[in-house]
């Protein structure tokens, strides 16, 4: 644990268990009535990016999830942690409908992008995932140059009228991930030549070249070593200057060091959610307590 985390003392009182006031989702007769959240902490935030209300997940008959609401702030980082399999990756798929991929998972409940239900019919799934992009645990460069990866989102998108508007995204998106300098004299080179750290990067630009709103990673460092999970977890830093990011992550060091906030996940149940400072020092549920020190997971 990172050691600037530990001595820091939180007021509970600041984190007092919400009844959160939320639309129960299905219900529409009753917008605004109060449910009880089940979860510990604080689950809103102001001017959210992001909303999950009584999001629950079955792949067949199975439940992954259950009644999940949770709010995604803007400019800051949440981290995801919990045992394995008990629900992270399904719920981050819900935030950019990765799970529609998914013939047996079965979603229920409401999730919005700037106050719009992304599950809406009107949605076009190909701009959701563009406005909420996904960074995986394996690196997955496109078999493309590296101007390629970088070039094929923005193209798509419409996003470049002109070949100079072009390379200026790839430039910039480079820039911004961190990358630029390492590969602005071979962009005609594959994006598979180059190391996982180095193509963890490029996903990341990838990702940013559309222009997101939020950006969902996946255990991303899982694959790295500890240099380039380094670089990584600094561009995380820099980059939610300009947008929200949602990262899983088993690294408890990792969580302490790149969120402002945290998020327990527990048997398909949301347990605790706090700042990171306060879940990290001060968890106030039994179960968070037991993983974050290593006695449980
Ligand atoms: N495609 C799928 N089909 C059927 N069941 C699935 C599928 N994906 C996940 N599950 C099940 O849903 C539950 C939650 O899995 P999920 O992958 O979301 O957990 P996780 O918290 O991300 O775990 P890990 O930390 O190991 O990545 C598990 O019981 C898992 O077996
Ligand atoms: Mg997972």
């Amino acid at each position: 644990m990172a050691s600037d985390t530990r001595d820091v003392v939180v007021d509970a009182a600041k984190f007092a268990v919400p009844r959160a006031t939320v639309s129960a989702a299905g219900d529409q007769s009753a917008p605004g009535a109060a449910i009880d959240t089940q979860t510990i902490g604080q689950v809103t935030v102001q001017d959210p990016v992001m909303t999950a209300r009584q999001v629950s997940v079955h792949y067949g008959a199975k439940k992954a999830i259950a009644d999940v609401n949770i709010d995604i702030g803007r400019n800051s980082v949440i981290a995801f942690i919990g045992p394995s399999g008990c629900g992270k990756s399904t719920f981050l798929r819900c935030l950019n409908r990765m799970n529609d991929t998914i013939a047996a998972a079965r979603v229920s409940g409401t999730i919005t992008l700037d106050g719009k239900d992304i599950y809406d019919r009107s949605e076009d799934v190909v701009q959701l995932r563009a406005r909420v992009g996904m960074v995986f645990q394996h690196p997955n460069p496109f078999p493309k140059s590296i101007f390629e990866n970088i070039a094929y989102g923005p193209r798509i998108h419409g996003l470049a009228p002109t070949r100079a508007d072009l390379d200026e995204i790839v430039q910039t998106s480079l820039r911004k991930a961190g990358l630029w300098d390492e590969v602005k004299d071979r962009l005609d080179q594959p994006g598979t030549g180059l190391s996982g750290g180095q193509q963890q990067r490029l996903c990341i630009a990838r990702a940013i070249a559309v222009d997101p709103e939020v950006i969902l990673m996946d255990e991303p460092c899982s694959a790295l070593d500890p240099v380039a999970t380094a670089r990584v977890e600094d561009l995380i830093d820099e980059l939610r200057q300009n947008y929200a990011i949602v990262i899983v992550t088993h690294n408890m060091q990792q969580a302490a060091r790149v969120s402002q906030r945290t998020a327990y996940f527990h048997l398909g149940n949301v347990i605790e959610v706090g700042s990171t400072n306060q879940m990290f020092t001060n968890p106030r549920h039994k179960l968070t307590e037991d993983y974050i020190t290593g006695r449980f997971g």
